[in-house]
């Protein structure tokens, strides 16, 4: 199969790119290895103006990699195991999904020994102001740091938990059952993470998941951990997606931080499709 050559535009200079002309319900082959292909060079990629079924969405995240479970199965869409729904909507008086999920600076399933490589949001419906994505570019967070500093961090290791994650968490936190503890035990992932498409390095810290440096005593390895998710995620490095109905964003986990921004949930509903593709060890 050739690849399509597709019209695109970054999102911001240097990273993430919107595609043009391409309607996902109905893309031949070729336009979704198009699209990929755009993925792994850009970090983030954003088609406007879909209408997707369910159906559509299982389609497209699975060109990119083996589509991934959830680890939390309840805010699954019926009939959909790999479709996780993001609302403050309620039906019946049970919230249809997570609400305020994404809130926060991280990089999706760092807790797991093999974290999702991309993540995809489709809107679904959403506030006329708020909640925002923003995507932070690690490859130029790296670039931007002095040679000394690159020296000191690249063999740095990070530990995170995902039982700590919950316990912790601004939203949603709660304790978690045994078995769920059982699948998800801590592990560790370099500071600077290679990308395995393109060989670019990333600055790849989170929030949330990190309970310490490999090696280096908190508070000082929390720290640093702090000051490098600032650094980051200073706008130079970020692109700030403000979202309409049928917008597709998907960001490239292995060279990315993202955060949700809030929004007011008294006033307006905001319900979105998350799918993730499987990923692999970060070296
Ligand atoms: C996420 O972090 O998975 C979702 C972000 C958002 O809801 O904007």
């Amino acid at each position: 199969m050739s690849v399509a050559t597709l019209e695109i535009q970054e999102l911001k200079p240097g990273f993430g790119a919107e595609i043009f002309g391409v309607d996902l319900h109905q893309a031949a082959a070729a336009d979704r290895a198009a699209a990929v292909d755009v993925f792994q060079r850009h970090g983030a990629i954003l088609l406007r103006d879909q209408k997707l079924t369910p159906e559509d969405l299982e389609t497209f995240v699975a060109s990119f990699g083996h589509p991934e479970d959830h680890t939390l199965k309840e805010f699954t869409l019926p009939g959909h195991p790999k479709v996780y729904i993001l609302s403050n909507r309620t039906e019946n008086g049970k919230p249809i999904g997570a609400h305020n999920d994404g809130v926060g600076w991280h990089t999706d399933y760092s807790y797991k020994a093999e974290p999702v490589m991309c993540t995809m949001l489709y809107a679904v419906e959403v506030p006329p102001e708020g909640s925002d994505t923003l995507i932070a570019d690690g490859c130029a967070a790296w670039k931007a740091l002095s040679p000394e500093k690159q020296a000191q961090l690249s063999s740095l290791k990070l530990h995170h938990s995902y039982q700590h994650f919950m316990a912790t968490r601004q939203y949603g936190a709660r304790e978690l059952p045994e078995e769920i503890k059982r699948a998800n035990p801590d592990v560790i992932h370099p500071l600077i993470r290679t990308h395995p498409a393109n060989g670019r390095k990333a600055l790849w810290p989170s929030t949330g998941t990190v309970i310490e440096v490999v090696g280096m005593p908190n508070p000082d390895g929390l720290e640093l951990v702090d000051e490098l998710v600032e650094f980051m995620t200073r706008e130079q490095f970020v692109y700030r997606h403000k979202w309409k109905v049928g917008d597709l964003l998907m960001w490239d986990n292995r060279c990315t931080l993202h955060t949700g921004t809030l929004y007011d949930d008294t006033k307006y509903f905001r319900t979105m499709y998350r799918l993730w593709a499987r990923g692999d060890r970060p070296y």
